[in-house]
């Protein structure tokens, strides 16, 4: 079955969603709802969204917009029609009974409902129609997360299901996991429970918000949001309304009921408008003294707010050994989180779901752990577990792993998909070595490298695995939600606050030679980005030989954000590229000038559509929607090269000081208008001198060692200046830039 037209139902957040992804796949789509104007709001929405739901804004008008009335003939042409209405059953059915008369014969419809059961969606369906019906649960954004449950019954065709799900894989990406009809299915079951128990604990142990934000968050693989910034994110009205139909779906005998219970702080916050970031605030909240905005966070026992306090755990890495084996407050309440998920989740096999990996699938997908529980377990140990574990009575799987305490038990990785993917081939590999900011992973014919730092932020041991696995082809390539959000800023203030500047130097001249060995050694190199690819994560991107790029990517080089210019071939490369197009051959001083435009602003694209035109990708680098395929398509990309030749030296003919006044001249206006203050001008005329050439004039060839060395010498410059080292103070303390 081909699905080559899909109508949606429904445009509200997930309906929206859902029509912009499948424009993203260039699907013929068409959204519905209960007036024409309530859709187009959707498509106003879908083009102004952040982080942006389309690949390519131009193409908004593929999707079609209507009305169930007026346009309701638009379902009599789709393949697939998606019901995505509010959560009410009555209005399920009923457009149920509209689309069933209409559809046409074996189209596939199926709701996005997150709570109801397939069996009551289908009640008043005929057998006939009862095969073709399913539920296609996605998450929000469906852009972003990479889960998709597909819930069939046992009146599914289940070609069809099948069909669906490869379509749901390689046309939408999606990590399509089919399980069974179980309430909240795989992701909002473990995750929901989970969420309850870190905050449930959190009470129970007297922490405070923050210290468990701290503990269950980065230290756990779990997002910084953490649980209680979770709550406010999701609504925690809206958590208030999901427990209910737990609670009403779930047998008594479930261990849900026991984390579910109201509690009364809880209950008081939505009673008056703290529902979160969307209300007057929730857990956290920011108060307005004296014009200034303070991060206040509530006490969990009294109710009262206090401004809200930074907790260091002074961990950097998620360890989760050591994390339970703290003999503080922060290693009891992180074992006893993780001893419950891993515990509930367990009991929940073979109920859910006969595969145990597609519990952690689901949790890694649908909700951004870096493990699901039973990878937690196998990272703790079995042997390690069951000495600290007080008591699993019931739990099958527990018990019959209690007896055989096989530290193996976990075997094959995401078995869900028949994709050949990393997490799957990394346990192939012949050997693994690498450090603590990289492992390589050695292969017969190749190698991997896998950054392993917070946001895979790079310094010196980074270049150092990847310079060392260039004995063979290479793929450079990671399972974590980044690729690199750059150079390890702190690593760097390390030095800078010690005023060590040999160290930095030493470090940014083997960042550059490490890049130029990338590019130029006898095997090729791929990258295979996704997520962040930004500033040095660009800058090993750019200089590898070729590129499989994820179609959610956020690329490009943001250092002068930061009182800093691109200083490990970044601007040499992207001049090189601009240097390479018809309208530079015409106009010497062209590739200069558009250069410092984009690293000026320190523009960014967020998709391959975007960066193409910016030439931070090329057209013929590779965009693949599904994350999962990126290893099989680098692997392609090394089968189909394998006569592969370093390039030759890229050369440099720029305009020097001719040119760099026109910047100075962009730059002085710029001032003016006072869009940049002093620093900003300085860093802005160190970037005009790298990109103008420095000293040169337009008959003068330089190489790629000249721009290698303006770059170093400029980037020296800005990170001795104080100013410099404040801008990135203030970015590592807030997220945000200094503009000075
Ligand atoms: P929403 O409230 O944002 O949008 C619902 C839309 O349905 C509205 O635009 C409304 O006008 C429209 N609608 C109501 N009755 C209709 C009818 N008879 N015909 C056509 N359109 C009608 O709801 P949301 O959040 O998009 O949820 C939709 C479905 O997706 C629900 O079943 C929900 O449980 C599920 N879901 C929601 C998620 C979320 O994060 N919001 C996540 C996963 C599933």
């Amino acid at each position: 079955m081909e699905i080559k037209k899909v109508v949606v139902i429904g445009s509200g957040t997930m309906g929206s969603g859902i029509a912009a992804h499948l424009c993203n796949a260039n699907i013929p789509v068409t959204l519905l709802d209960l007036k024409t104007e309530i859709s187009e709001q959707a498509r106003d929405r879908i083009y102004k969204s952040k982080p942006p739901l389309l690949l390519d804004k131009s193409k908004i008008n593929n999707i079609k917009v209507g009305n169930i009335v007026d346009n309701f003939d638009e379902v009599k042409e789709a393949d697939w029609v998606v019901e995505a209405v509010v959560e009410r059953i009555d209005i399920k059915h009923d457009i149920y009974k509209k689309i069933f008369k209409e559809r046409k014969k074996g189209a596939i419809v199926s709701s996005n409902t997150s709570s109801i059961p397939i069996k009551v969606l289908s009640e008043h369906l005929s057998e006939e129609e009862k095969k073709d019906f399913c539920i296609t649960h996605f998450f929000n954004p469906v852009r972003y997360m990479g889960l998709l449950e597909i819930v069939k019954s046992e009146n599914n065709d289940l070609k069809k299901i099948d069909s669906l799900k490869k379509f749901c894989e390689t046309e939408l990406g999606k990590g399509a996991i089919v399980c069974n009809d179980t309430p909240g299915f795989l992701g909002n079951r473990v995750g929901v429970y989970a969420m309850q128990i870190a905050m449930t604990e959190a009470f129970k142990m007297k922490l405070s918000v923050e210290e468990a934000d701290a503990i269950f968050g980065r230290p756990m693989g779990i997002p910084k949001t953490g649980i209680f910034g979770l709550y406010d994110l999701i609504g925690i009205d809206l958590m208030g309304d999901v427990l209910k139909s737990f609670i009403k779906e779930l047998p008594k005998t479930d261990k849900f009921h026991e984390v579910a219970k109201e509690i009364p702080l809880v209950k008081k916050l939505i009673e008056t408008g703290y529902t979160g970031r969307k209300g007057k605030g929730g857990f956290y909240r920011v108060n307005k003294t004296d014009g200034k905005k303070i991060m206040e966070a509530i006490n969990l026992e009294t109710g009262d707010y206090s401004s809200s306090k930074k907790i260091n755990i002074k961990t950097e890495k998620v360890d989760l050994k050591s994390l339970i084996n703290r003999d503080d407050k922060y290693g009891k309440y992180a074992w006893s989180v993780i001893s419950k998920i891993i515990k509930y989740s367990s009991s929940l096999v073979p109920g859910i779901t006969k595969e145990f990996n597609d519990i952690d699938e689901a949790m890694r997908l649908g909700f951004n752990w870096a493990k699901g529980p039973f990878e937690m377990l196998e990272e703790i140990g079995v042997n390690n577990f069951f000495d600290k574990i007080d008591e699993y009575k019931n739990n099958d799987f527990l018990e019959i792993l209690a007896q055989s305490k096989n530290e193996e038990f976990y075997g094959e990785r995401q078995k869900y998909t028949k994709i050949e993917t990393l997490g799957k081939a990394k346990k192939k590999a012949i050997s693994v070595d690498g450090n603590s900011s990289a492992q390589i992973y050695r292969f017969k014919d190749y190698n991997i490298v896998e950054f392993s730092t917070k946001a895979n932020a790079l310094d010196y041991n980074s270049m150092d695995a990847l310079k060392k696995a260039t004995d063979k082809p290479l793929i450079i390539i990671n399972e974590s939600m980044q690729f690199s959000a750059g150079v390890n800023l702190s690593y760097t203030m390390e030095f800078a606050n010690k005023g060590d500047f040999k160290s930095i130097e030493k470090f940014i001249r083997y960042f550059q030679e490490t890049c130029k060995h990338l590019k130029y050694s006898d095997y090729p190199v791929i990258s295979a980005p996704s997520g962040l690819t930004l500033g040095g994560g660009f800058e090993v991107m750019v200089q590898s030989n070729f590129v499989a790029s994820h179609t959610n990517i956020v690329v490009g080089l943001v250092e002068t954000i930061v009182g800093l210019i691109p200083a490990g071939g970044g601007c040499k490369e992207m001049l090189a590229r601009w240097l390479n197009t018809e309208e530079a051959k015409q106009d010497p001083h062209y590739a200069s000038l558009k250069v410092f435009d984009i690293i000026g602003f320190g523009k960014t694209a967020t998709s391959p559509v975007e960066a193409i035109p910016m030439k931070y990708l090329k057209p013929e680098d590779k965009k693949i929607m599904n994350r999962n395929s990126l290893l099989e398509v680098s692997k392609k990309i090394l089968e189909d090269n394998r006569d592969f030749k370093a390039p030759a030296e890229t050369k440099f003919n720029l305009a020097g000081n001719v040119v760099k006044e026109k910047m100075i001249k962009v730059l002085d206006k710029l001032y003016d208008d006072k869009v940049i203050l002093d620093h900003g001008m300085e860093v802005g005329k160190e970037l005009a001198n790298v990109l103008s050439g420095g000293d040169t004039t337009i008959n003068k060839i330089l190489s790629e060692e000249d721009l290698f060395k303006l770059e170093l010498e400029a980037f020296m410059r800005l990170i001795e200046t104080k100013e410099t080292q404040d801008r990135i103070k203030h970015t590592l303390a807030t997220g945000k830039p200094l503009i000075n």
